[in-house]
């Protein structure tokens, strides 16, 4: 088997959180690596440090000691600025709250996030386009504005966002956090079909039905690694690898 290349490498990674004059450790010397290619899901209870964890992967967030290495870079010493443009042109953003611009329709919301990254704007329209078609927004929405989708068809726009500028890595905080079941399972249908394509991501849920979804399962407890699980390719229905899941949870005390 090949052997698989690593994306994000993390060494010793703390994110501390001053409240009050007290320290709060949310991420404890966290040693990880994440690879290309993979949809790794994230995991663990409210509070864990899932969504803080996420931040400091993508360069959202600085973190307080430690390293992160993205894309052979080490990030951590980055400036702000330095941080934007990297975010820029890396990283695809998937969140619970969409946020897309409202005064524009969704296909301008698209191109606003590709012409940031200086990309032409007739070439940035034609993969629009494709990647509308991709995940199922056909051209009668594409003038439509944000107020005017349901909130399946939004996170769907929300993704040909993300996917807008070829990113390295796509990072979902609970991107069907807030769908109903049906519109969950067609963003999920999306995700996966990029990652079979080659996308690698990684997914924070609070959902067995997401969770599915990733080849590996990391299960955070109080800041620390506490469990990984490796599943394999998604393939719809298997229950073994369900059942694998259920037990590997079951363990996780989740
Ligand atoms: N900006 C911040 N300032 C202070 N404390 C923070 C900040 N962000 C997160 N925390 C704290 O860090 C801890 C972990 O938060 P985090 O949002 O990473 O949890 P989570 O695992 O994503 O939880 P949830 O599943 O509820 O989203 C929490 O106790 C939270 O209060
Ligand atoms: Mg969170």
């Amino acid at each position: 088997m090949e052997e698989k290349k690593v994306i994000i490498k993390t060494e010793k990674l703390c994110k501390s959180f001053s409240m009050g004059g007290m320290q709060q450790h949310v991420i404890k010397n966290m040693d990880l690596e994440i690879y290309k290619g993979d949809f790794t899901v994230i995991m663990g209870a409210s509070g864990a440090g899932k969504s803080t964890l996420l931040y400091a992967l993508s360069g959202m967030d600085k973190v307080s000691l430690g390293k992160v290495d993205f894309c052979d870079k080490d990030i951590t010493g980055f400036s702000s600025d330095q941080l934007a443009i990297f975010r820029r042109k890396h990283c695809g953003f998937i969140f619970q709250q969409i946020h897309l611009i409202e005064g524009m329709s969704i296909m301008d919301n698209v191109l606003a996030a590709g012409l940031l990254t200086g990309q032409n704007k007739k070439m940035l329209a034609k993969k629009a386009k494709e990647l509308f078609l991709k995940v199922g927004i056909d051209e009668k929405l594409w003038n439509k504005y944000p107020n005017q989708l349901s909130g399946g068809e939004a996170q769907r726009v929300g993704i040909v966002r993300a996917l807008i500028n070829d990113p390295d890595m796509v990072f979902g905080d609970e991107p069907t956090g807030a769908l109903n079941s049906c519109s969950s399972t067609a963003v999920l249908d999306v995700l996966t079909d990029f990652n079979r394509a080659g996308q690698s991501i990684v997914m924070v849920t609070h959902d067995m039905k997401s969770a599915r979804r990733g080849n590996r399962i990391i299960y955070l407890k109080d800041g620390n690694i506490c469990g990984q699980c490796e599943l394999g390719e998604y393939i719809s229905g298997d229950k073994e690898r369900h059942e694998k899941l259920r037990r590997f949870l079951g363990e996780m005390g989740w």
